[in-house]
């Protein structure tokens, strides 16, 4: 840490942050009756929610998807948490961290928008993705549907099954820019045979930021008798909608994303109908079929974390999540729109606001994806993540909500200089 970073972290752990906590909250709500879109726009306004944030210096951050890390203010009440749970060590585990469990995965439920009775806390999106997939009661001979543009590791999950039990998995291809709703659905339907028995679908492709038609693919897929399993580890505290709005069978997401909870927090639905047919990943003492817990046991595991769910939903709602989206997207369309038609600059996200949100995908005819991410950085301080395959080559570019129209200029003038 170099000296100036050093003051700023002192000064932020001594006073809590640059803009306290109690200011910020009534800095949102005074700002109540204006519009999300134009709040969205308003620099001065955002700075606020960047003085929350402890940031490097080496580099401008657009590669807040892998990790949404956390502002100072939730931080500190992670540290409050750690300590608490030390002081009362097993008292603790004992007494209290049951029922709170419960109280958080209350609060997390009326933000996904599911009965908490249908909703567990996981370490992350994988764990929640992995109990369903090699929880079924899978046949030789059963499909499935996937994208290769879904995460590497859930095809490898999907893979896993195949190898074990003789499942067959098909692959289809989500077009980078398509033109309907419809275009995406066909695509899964098509796929469907009297075996399918599973589609894994992505919510939000991590690599272009492309927003799939979930609602319209669960209603087709079900109509055929297919269960669908959603992958929305870049949905929640995203964008905006209720997992029983999208008739789904199954949602994992991962809570360290844009939620910002410390890392190791994720969360699982199962709809009620789906739940005795699972087999548990890690095996408890819950034996009701129709509980959740009897899938979701991981035993002794960080309860703090568990705590700073419920702060870091506080601190979801204080932004609110109307302002979240709209500020995310009005980040991301402000640079997509200044290099869209730019000659070599070859977006990877469909141009409809309505399909993307805060990530999208960019790259450089001629030059390699990785190539791109070490100029970016190198020459222009930038920090992205490189993606080579699944018909995407580009860099993801994911801002969060503190990034600043001034750090996104600087990456447009990089990205024409480097395709001029
Ligand atoms: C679409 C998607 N699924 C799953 C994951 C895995 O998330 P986690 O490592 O939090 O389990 C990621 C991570 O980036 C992802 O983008």
């Amino acid at each position: 840490m170099d000296k100036r970073t050093f003051i700023k972290s002192a000064a932020l752990s001594a006073a809590g942050t640059s803009f306290g906590m109690d200011a910020l909250a009534a800095l949102f709500d005074s700002r109540k009756s204006t519009d999300s879109i134009t709040l969205a726009q308003d620099e001065a306004f955002w700075s606020s929610i960047r003085s929350q944030y402890l940031l490097k210096p080496d580099y401008i951050n657009l590669e807040n998807g892998y990790y949404n890390f956390i502002p100072e203010s939730l931080l500190e009440k992670f540290i409050g948490h750690v300590r608490h749970v030390n002081y009362h060590g097993s008292w603790y585990m004992r007494n209290n961290a049951v029922d709170n469990k419960k109280r958080v995965v209350e609060k997390l439920s009326q933000l996904a928008g599911c009965s908490p009775k249908e909703l567990a806390i996981t370490r992350n999106t994988t764990e929640s993705m992995d109990i369903v997939i090699t929880g079924k009661h899978w046949q030789a001979g059963d499909e499935t549907i996937m994208a290769e543009q879904d995460y590497g590791s859930m095809i490898e999950a999907m893979r896993h099954v195949a190898n074990r039990y003789g499942v067959v998995n098909r692959m289809v291809s989500v077009p980078n820019h398509p033109q309907s709703d419809e275009e995406i659905v066909s695509l899964y339907e098509n796929a469907i045979t009297p075996k399918t028995k599973l589609i894994l679908v992505s919510h939000i492709i991590n690599i272009t930021g492309q927003i799939l038609p979930i609602r319209k693919i669960c209603d087709m897929a079900h109509r055929k008798g297919v269960e669908v399993l959603v992958d929305g580890a870049h949905a929640i505290a995203h964008f905006q909608y209720k997992i029983s709005d999208l008739n789904c069978d199954y949602y994992g997401s991962s809570l360290h994303k844009w939620l910002s909870t410390p890392l190791g927090a994720g969360l699982l639905y199962v709809n009620q109908k789906r739940m005795p047919e699972l087999w548990p990943l890690i095996v408890g003492w819950e034996k009701d079929p129709n509980k959740i817990l009897r899938i979701s046991h991981t035993g002794t595991h960080p309860a703090h974390t568990d705590l700073t769910i419920a702060d870091s939903i506080d601190y979801y709602n204080m932004i609110g999540a109307e302002r979240k989206e709209a500020r995310l997207r009005f980040l991301q369309q402000y640079w997509t729109c200044r290099v869209r038609n730019t000659p070599r600059i070859i977006l990877n996200t469909p141009a409809d606001p309505a399909r993307s949100c805060g990530i999208a995908n960019v790259g450089i005819e001629g030059i390699k994806p990785g190539d791109l991410a070490k100029r970016l950085l190198e020459e222009h301080s930038i920090f992205t993540v490189a993606i080579d395959g699944a018909n995407v080559f580009g860099c993801r570019i994911t801002p969060n909500v503190y990034t600043t129209v001034e750090e996104l200029d600087k990456f447009v003038k990089a990205l024409k200089k480097l395709a001029a």
